[in-house]
């Protein structure tokens, strides 16, 4: 028996080819190619892979109910916008789909539409409109709008430990008949990803900045369509070139407009200046 570099691949190949599942079986032989071909290529020492193991260990550590840190490892390696641009390029004049990140949470407050989801965030005032609307341009009615987003200071609400499981910044939202909808809510800020933790101590080490550009994230959902995962960016915004995750795309940067102190789209006397941000989603059908 031969113990070259090449035989030994090739035997961690063929281990899996007794796989039932196909689709199990090509990922695990894939997977040990490459995994094979990364170590060949960097010449990795085991001192080297040893420090990798500990710091994917650091990273499910640093796991629990609200923290995702895996979830940001494959954020910042690209390999999450990837899978999503990937399995993107089908679609026909759909809206673009963009990152989920680590701060979704399956309990968004159902809040009926025109509501202000803020909840006391810190943020100047924003108003957000928008219309959910088929490829073909029907308009999507009782479409489910999940809406989550960093307040002024950069925070989610999942990342305020005084809130516990209080919610801020976040709700859920039906569509009308018209497919329209509307919230207010706090203008989002840039925000620095996690740093305390591996992927933070790995964005360092390697000279990268942690920084995301402003964003309000969005998950559309509507009967007959695929959901739609994505953000709307500011405009202006100085990391839309360097997003820490990869996840800006032109068509996603929305404008916000500026407004004195008065009457607002809704009705509504505002006290202080606010925003406006309007913006039309199209879903794509299953
Ligand atoms: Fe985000």
């Amino acid at each position: 028996m031969t113990f070259s570099p090449q035989a030994i691949t090739d035997a961690a190949i063929a281990s899996f080819s007794k796989a039932d599942n196909p689709r199990l079986k090509q990922i695990m032989q894939s997977l040990v190619k490459h995994l094979h071909a990364f170590a060949a290529e960097t010449q990795l020492t085991e001192a080297e892979w040893m420090a990798g193991i500990q710091f994917l260990t650091a990273t499910g550590h640093q796991c629990d109910e609200v923290r995702q840190e895996f979830i940001l490892l494959s954020d910042t390696l690209g390999l999450s916008m990837l899978l999503v641009a990937m399995h993107d390029g089908a679609k026909h004049g759909a809206t673009e789909a963009t990152v989920l990140g680590p701060f979704h949470t399956p309990d968004a407050p159902p809040l009926p539409n025109g509501s202000d989801l803020s909840n006391g965030a810190p943020g100047e005032a924003l108003y957000v409109t928008g219309r959910v609307k088929s490829a073909q341009g029907e308009a999507l009615a009782h479409a489910s709008v999940d809406i989550w987003q960093a307040d002024a200071e950069g925070l989610y609400d999942v990342q305020r430990s005084e809130l516990e499981h209080e919610r801020r910044a976040r709700g859920l939202i039906q569509t009308d008949a018209e497919g329209r909808f509307a919230f207010w809510s706090v203008l989002p800020e840039a925000y620095p990803v996690p740093t305390d933790g591996p992927v933070g101590q790995m964005l360092l080490s390697t000279g990268r900045h942690p920084w995301r550009p402003a964003h309000i994230h969005f998950l559309i959902a509507a009967e007959g369509h695929q959901p739609l995962v994505t953000h709307l960016f500011r405009e202006g915004d100085q990391y839309l070139d360097s997003d820490v995750v990869f996840g800006v795309r032109p068509s996603l940067v929305g404008s916000f407009a500026h407004h004195a102190a008065g009457k607002a789209p809704d009705g509504s006397v505002r006290d202080q200046g606010f925003w406006t941000m309007d913006y039309e989603f199209v879903l794509q059908a299953v």
